[in-house]
């Protein structure tokens, strides 16, 4: 007995001693990674913003533009753009952060030459180091850096020829060295990539067809150009004398997850590509944990969402996997003040509120608008709603009790809003998301007072405006309680705002209802999918009564929003002998 016991005893010992071990070893890679950072923060002049001290905090959380790895024992991204580095990067520095994948040092001012040192960072996968004065040759080997992604040294002084193993890596998807002195031919293996990548360097290296390097090696020389000739005799000398140096830079192209590499900059409606450097500063909000400006916002790959009437919405992917809803106001919301625009957004990204989507933060230059939500990776109810489901897609359809949890909670949501003294405007389904409790949460708030205003025909078209709007920029808090009472019979019917019915006529929602409902009272207007579960007839005609309530030609005879939050807790509360404590949870709130 003893013996075993004393077995046990060591075994436990050894685990022990074995996962401190384990945790010291980590914990000492994380210490060399940020004496390597305080190496570099030290003998760097830096101007602003860097609040690195030598302390006890975690540098994966408290140092501003570090992050690690999951479980937080290595530095594996270091973003500082704009931070006003001048000078060169000190050697044997960030060198050290063996483990790093992402550096990002844009928009700085840097010179000198890439340190042949970082030859150590094998991981590295995005390097951003454009808009720096970086100067010098280009290194000459970039074997080591398999798993380079993204490259942009763009607008520095880099000179010399472009090395031909950059264009070997397995994994590059993304390169530009625009607007460097390089010189040269430009090797065959990169010629995959725009022209763009190229321009604002020696002429020469842009003056190549397909047949030219398909026939002609580099080094062929019969036909070469007198300047490929100076190119590669340059070239021959530098490779003389340097040995690696690197210059990267990178933005993510997850084009696996059947991801477009569309990228907010090029996507229809923006030529800029150059962002004036003063003006690239995004707005956030307080409490908010982003950090990103314009030029990453514009650089991120990039998904169209869905286009409303006030603009297009796009998933934005950031250099640091962070996912973002980027709203960009139509026709550039040319029509939309400054001053008007800022006062809105300080408006809206003040509202807290658990049924309210986040403004995280809003951007505003002459030719262009955005604001950034947080991303649901649900999507909107509508979709829930309506969304195709495929033949291997079983996803159940949206049950009674998650419709009524999406109204609870975008009528407490409106009735918030409307508490601000605003007006939403723009209430539809596909505006409504799932927070995490998977209540209903409503998002683009306050945009249709501060746009131009639309056409009737437009406005009235998706079905949700109350008849009294004629004029977008007019809507009211009691149009937005007609909005809200459409969503709910769209919710009740499982039918779209613009029913079609038996012929070809289209038909809105309320009068389809209306119609279905005064030849007799019939349980025809609700969804199938909702009659199929015993015992939710009482709740589903109360609430129909509710919708009704909301929709009544006159304006001034609808129900205030704090009160149609109140009918529809009773609805619920009514029947819910039978419910689970889903409710209580909520109230907290
Ligand atoms: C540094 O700044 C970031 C955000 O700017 C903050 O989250 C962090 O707590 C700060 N760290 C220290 C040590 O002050
Ligand atoms: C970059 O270098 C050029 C000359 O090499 C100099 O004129 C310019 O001022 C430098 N830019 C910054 C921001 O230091
Ligand atoms: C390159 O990426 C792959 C996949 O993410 C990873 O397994 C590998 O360790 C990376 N290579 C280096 C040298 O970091
Ligand atoms: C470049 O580096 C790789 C690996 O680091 C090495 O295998 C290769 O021989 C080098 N190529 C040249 C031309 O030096
Ligand atoms: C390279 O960068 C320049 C300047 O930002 C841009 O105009 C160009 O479109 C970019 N090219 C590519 C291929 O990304």
């Amino acid at each position: 007995m003893d013996d075993k016991l004393q077995l046990q005893i060591s075994w436990r010992l050894l685990l022990l001693l074995l996962l401190l071990l384990r945790s010291a070893a980590s914990d000492s890679l994380l210490q060399a990674d940020k004496k390597a950072l305080l190496d570099f923060g030290a003998k760097h002049i830096h101007t602003r913003r860097l609040n690195w001290s030598s302390g006890e905090e975690n540098i994966c959380t408290a140092w501003t533009g570090i992050s690690c790895d999951e479980a937080g024992t290595r530095v594996t991204s270091v973003r500082l753009p704009g931070f006003g580095f001048r000078g060169p990067i000190p050697d044997n520095t960030l060198s050290r952060l063996s483990a790093l994948q992402i550096l990002s040092l844009r928009s700085n001012a840097i010179s000198g030459n890439l340190p042949e040192s970082f030859k150590s960072l094998k991981s590295l996968t995005y390097l951003h180091l454009q808009r720096n004065n970086f100067s010098g040759p280009l290194p000459e080997n970039f074997s080591a850096w398999t798993n380079l992604t993204a490259v942009d040294l763009s607008y520095n002084s880099f000179a010399g020829i472009i090395p031909a193993s950059l264009g070997t890596l397995p994994n590059l998807q993304s390169l530009n060295l625009s607007h460097n002195k390089l010189i040269g031919t430009l090797p065959e293996s990169l010629q995959k990539f725009p022209k763009s990548a190229f321009t604002g360097n020696d002429d020469s290296l842009l003056h190549y067809s397909v047949a030219d390097s398909s026939v002609t090696p580099p080094q062929h020389r019969s036909r070469m150009s007198e300047r490929a000739l100076l190119g590669i005799i340059i070239a021959g000398s530098i490779l003389g004398v340097i040995g690696f140096t690197l210059l990267l830079l990178v933005y993510i192209l997850r084009r696996s997850d059947g991801f477009s590499s569309n990228k907010l900059a090029t996507i229809k409606g923006s030529e800029k590509s150059t962002v004036p450097r003063d003006d690239n500063r995004v707005v956030f909000f307080d409490g908010c944990s982003y950090a990103f400006d314009l030029e990453d916002l514009l650089s991120a790959s990039a998904e169209v969402l869905g286009k409303g009437i006030f603009g297009m919405s796009y998933k934005a992917i950031l250099e640091d996997a962070t996912v973002v809803v980027v709203k960009r106001l139509k026709d550039n919301g040319r029509s939309v003040g400054r001053k008007e625009f800022q006062q809105m957004m300080e408006v809206v990204g003040g509202i807290r509120h658990e049924n309210v989507a986040e403004l995280r933060g809003y951007y505003y230059s002459k030719d262009e608008k955005l604001m950034v939500y947080d991303y649901y990776a649900h999507g909107n109810v509508a979709s829930m709603l309506h969304g195709k489901r495929g033949a291997g897609d079983d996803r159940p359809p949206l049950d009674w009790k998650s419709r009524t949890n999406v109204a609870l909670g975008a009528a407490r949501g409106v009735a918030r809003i409307h508490c601000e003294n605003l007006v939403h405007g723009n209430l539809k389904l596909s505006n409504i998301f799932l927070n995490p409790k998977s209540f209903g949460c409503v998002s683009d708030l306050g945009l249709s007072t501060i746009m131009g205003s639309l056409s009737p025909s437009v406005a009235r078209a998706s079905g949700y405006r109350a008849p009294e709007v004629t004029d977008t920029r007019r809507a009211t808090q009691a149009s937005d309680v007609y909005s809200f009472g459409v969503v709910l019979l769209e919710l009740l019917t499982g039918k779209s705002p613009v029913v079609t019915t038996g012929g070809e006529e289209m038909v809105h929602l309320v009068r389809w209802v209306h119609s279905v409902v005064r030849e007799e009272w019939t349980a025809e207007v609700f969804d199938v999918e909702l009659l199929r579960v015993p015992g939710v007839e009482e709740e589903l005609v109360e609430m129909l009564q509710i919708a009704l309530a909301c929709v009544v030609r006159a304006p001034e005879k609808r129900p205030k929003m704090p009160e149609v939050v109140k009918m529809i807790e009773d609805a619920i509360v009514d029947d819910d002998n039978n419910r689970d404590g889903e409710e209580e949870e909520e109230e907290e709130a």
